[in-house]
């Protein structure tokens, strides 16, 4: 009796897990995908949390889709396990010569760059901050948003600035933009306590427009100090204005998302802000192939 109980919440655990995961698949834009394909091939993304032990078990060493566009800034190529000199060096040439196309790239020079240990903690960074009124957007602020999340994470999101929900809580990502981007986290089979979210700017423009480069300018240290702190594996720049300020460029995101580039001793994809992608929903399939390269390079099937 009791293990027909058990087996019972088991198996209504099992389904309720599956619902979960096909609504992130329709969330992402994936509506089909070939069942013969077995679990864990690249096409077909695993079920949160199950997806690193289930690779990791089946040491599965597959070509991770990169296109020609996956390399670092500084041309220099991200080699992928498993595939073939040759198509490792074709992969080199073809990233060398978008690395050109871009040559108004960040090359290493971030402010502040310093990926040496550094000795202050997120709450020092906090502290140092106070009751900010360093620039004009504190006018017009209810809360500071700081960031928040796992400051050991290996991946970090950086947004644009805070939005009203975010005004309103003190916490960054939590309206509907926040929500899209916590089911983008589990799709690749993580938790929003296991990453760290942060923005350029730490306080709402006024009407939700785009910081301006004063402002930019006197906040980003602190999220540069921040992420000096963290040290992530990754950070991922979410839209347009993270990724033109973190980079150093101005070429648009359409045409860096889903690229790995050197950044401050550690790498950084560009991807589509989740609030573009409730715009775009048609956008949602690149910001998954975005999403899957972050996870592979995670797990380290992408290594540099
Ligand atoms: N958009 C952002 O860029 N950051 C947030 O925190 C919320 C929405």
């Amino acid at each position: 009796m009791r293990d027909d109980r058990h087996w019972r919440q088991a198996w209504l655990e099992l389904i309720d897990e599956i619902t979960r995961y096909v609504k992130y698949l329709q969330e992402m834009g994936i509506e089909e995908y070939d069942a013969t394909m077995p679990m864990g091939a690249d096409r077909l993304p695993l079920p949160p949390l199950a997806s690193a032990a289930h690779l990791a078990e089946s040491g599965a060493s597959k070509e991770v889709e990169t296109s020609a566009l996956s390399e670092s800034s500084s041309g220099e190529h991200i080699t992928v396990k498993g595939e073939s000199p040759m198509a490792q060096k074709k992969k080199r040439v073809t990233g060398q010569a978008q690395a050109s196309l871009f040559g108004d790239l960040a090359p290493a020079e971030s402010p502040g760059e310093s990926p040496l240990p550094v000795d202050e903690t997120l709450d020092d960074i906090r502290a140092d901050i106070g009751e900010c009124t360093r620039c004009k957007l504190h006018e017009h602020r209810t809360h500071i948003v700081f960031g928040e999340g796992n400051p050991h994470a290996d991946l970090m999101f950086v947004g644009e600035g805070p939005g009203a929900d975010e005004d309103a809580t003190g916490r960054p990502f939590v309206g509907r933009a926040g929500q899209l981007l916590d089911r983008m986290i589990e799709a690749i089979g993580m938790k929003r306590e296991q990453v760290y979210i942060a923005n350029i700017v730490k306080c709402r423009p006024p009407g939700n427009r785009e910081p301006e480069p004063d402002e930019v300018a006197t906040c980003e240290p602190f999220l540069y100090r921040q992420i000096n702190v963290i040290r992530p594996k990754l950070v991922v720049a979410l839209g347009g204005v993270a990724t033109k300020t973190l980079l150093r460029t101005k070429a648009p995101i359409s045409k860096l998302r889903g690229r790995f580039f050197d950044f401050r001793g550690t790498k950084l994809l560009p991807t589509f802000h989740p609030a573009f992608l409730l715009r775009s929903p048609n956008k949602k399939r690149d910001a998954w192939e975005d999403l899957k390269k972050v996870r592979d390079f995670l797990q380290g099937k992408i290594v540099e």
